[in-house]
């Protein structure tokens, strides 16, 4: 497992150097293991129009789920930051609907991360059995 991590974390670091990030300069890297065994990785997507703007984690699922994969086993996110990298709120609800209680892994500018399932992420969460 901390090898899986390990190597998540260092694919995520990675993937920040191609974000496009002319408005806020902070680049997100997003690296999600599928139970297939592949890795996708993806970076966030500015845009002049703000709200457009798409962060590394749901562009990654967005990736993998368009490619076919189904189920994931974890997702690791990274930053410039000296602290750990944490996904935004939206995303907690993407990747847990999509991908379920999966562990995040949540890496520093050094590649030092934490690690946490979504259920701990995004407690109580609204989620399809509320719809019934
Ligand atoms: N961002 C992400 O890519 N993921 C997150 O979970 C937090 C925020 C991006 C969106 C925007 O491009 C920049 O970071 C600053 O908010």
């Amino acid at each position: 497992m901390k090898n899986t991590f390990n190597k998540l974390a260092k694919r995520a670091l990675a993937a920040r150097k191609r974000a496009y990030v002319p408005y806020s300069n902070f680049h997100v890297g997003a690296a999600l293991l599928c139970k297939s065994g592949k890795i996708y990785t993806a970076c966030n997507i500015e845009n002049s129009s703000f709200s457009l703007t798409i962060c590394a984690e749901r562009v990654v699922l967005y990736k993998a789920i368009s490619d076919g994969e189904l189920s994931f086993e974890a997702i690791a996110v990274a930053s410039d930051s000296d602290e750990y990298t944490r996904p935004c709120g939206a995303c907690r609800q993407v990747i847990l609907e999509l991908a379920g209680n999966i562990p995040c892994i949540m890496v520093n500018n050094k590649g030092n991360y934490e690690v946490n399932l979504l259920n701990i992420l995004l407690p109580e969460a609204f989620t399809k059995n509320h719809l019934k």
